[in-house]
């Protein structure tokens, strides 16, 4: 456990990007420099996670990445491809389009936004992704839990991220900033462990009505996950320095459902009446989409704090080193 920040090296970007709207659509923001470079630390992170059990992510004779976008992290994955057999899938069908046409070293396919995915039971040895149990509510999020179950191997691997308390008290305090009062969704977070707001602002968004803004606390993992997954690791903003990573491991014996909420100890309807009334104020003041948006910048700001430090500078050379000796190739970016 523990907050940890790798800087890896970088390779300079590819002729053509995504558009800004879909580059926009998975990170926040049409910074392409941004939407590069963090792809390549989002796989630097899933390396640092794996550590933890002695792997890396070349070492998985078939991934999935559950909710790609448009392929900001298989576009660094060209090399890893050549021995491990990529899969990658999402609900926004421009995405896919695009991945499709531009990164022909993994298999992109279309999912819907309930399961079943298109694959055999036990097929991957590693799933993994970034932000999408960070959108579901509880009926999405364990429909999909159970069925990423399904797929993985018995003791194979997923890494996936959650925002945890860290983003939640950037959102605490854009509450505060927009002139609300952030207690009743604290309350839920603390209480519930689950915090999901459907008036976030995403309602004029390209995503379908399900997909909104979701917070887990740590003890919510660790009791409600941890009864279909075993934990192997989880580290506080291992994610972009921002979310949550979770490494988990597929259990020998399939479970297939998580615990009821409602026998978990929760007050589900009074929860719901919280977030409803919480609603209600936010559509009022038409903040919720601005909320949103600062709730990514931030993301993107504790990113750029990384890129843009004297330490991210000054170890350049030590990066493309490291990078040589893993046979990548020279680190050209020095001056990100
Ligand atoms: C914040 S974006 C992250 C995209 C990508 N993982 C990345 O890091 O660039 C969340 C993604 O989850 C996808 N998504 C949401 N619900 C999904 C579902 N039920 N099945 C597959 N993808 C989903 C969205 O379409 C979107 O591309």
């Amino acid at each position: 456990m523990g907050e940890i920040v790798r800087e890896p090296s970088i390779n300079p970007p590819p002729p053509e990007l995504p558009s800004g709207d879909l580059m926009f659509r998975v990170a926040g923001t049409a910074d392409s420099t941004w939407f590069w470079k963090s792809g390549q630390i989002s796989i630097d992170q899933f390396n640092t996670v794996l550590e933890h059990v002695g792997k890396r992510i070349t070492d998985f004779p078939r991934a999935l990445d559950f909710g790609c976008g448009c392929g900001r992290i298989e576009l660094h994955l060209e090399d890893v491809a050549k021995n491990v057999e990529l899969h990658a899938v999402d609900i926004d069908s421009l995405a896919i389009n695009w991945a499709v046409e531009h990164i022909p070293w993994a298999r992109f396919s279309q999912n819907q936004g309930l399961p079943p995915l298109d694959f055999p039971d036990e097929y991957f040895d590693l799933v993994f992704n970034h932000s999408v149990f960070t959108h579901l509510d509880e009926r999405y999020q364990d429909a999909w839990l159970v069925e990423l179950e399904r797929v993985t191997k018995p003791g194979g691997l997923l890494i996936l991220s959650v925002s945890g308390g860290y983003p939640f008290s950037l959102f605490e305090k854009n509450c505060i900033d927009s002139g609300h009062d952030p207690q009743p969704f604290r309350e839920i977070f603390r209480s519930r462990g689950h915090l999901f707001i459907p008036d976030d602002g995403m309602q004029n968004s390209p995503f379908p009505d399900f997909y909104h803004t979701t917070f887990h606390a740590p003890w919510y993992i660790f009791e409600r996950w941890a009864s279909i997954f075993d934990i192997k690791a989880y580290i506080v903003r291992g994610d972009l320095n921002y979310q949550d990573l979770l490494l988990l491991q597929r259990k020998d014996k399939r479970v297939g459902a998580l615990p009821p909420a409602a026998d978990f100890g929760y007050k589900v309807t009074s929860a719901k009446d919280d977030v409803s009334r919480l609603k209600l104020s936010l559509s009022e003041c038409e903040q919720g989409r601005e909320l949103w948006r600062s709730v990514a910048n931030s993301s993107k700001m504790q990113l750029d704090n990384v890129l843009n430090s004297r330490s991210w500078r000054v170890t350049a050379p030590l990066r493309g080193f490291m990078s040589m000796l893993r046979g990548e190739g020279v680190d050209t970016e020095r001056n990100p």
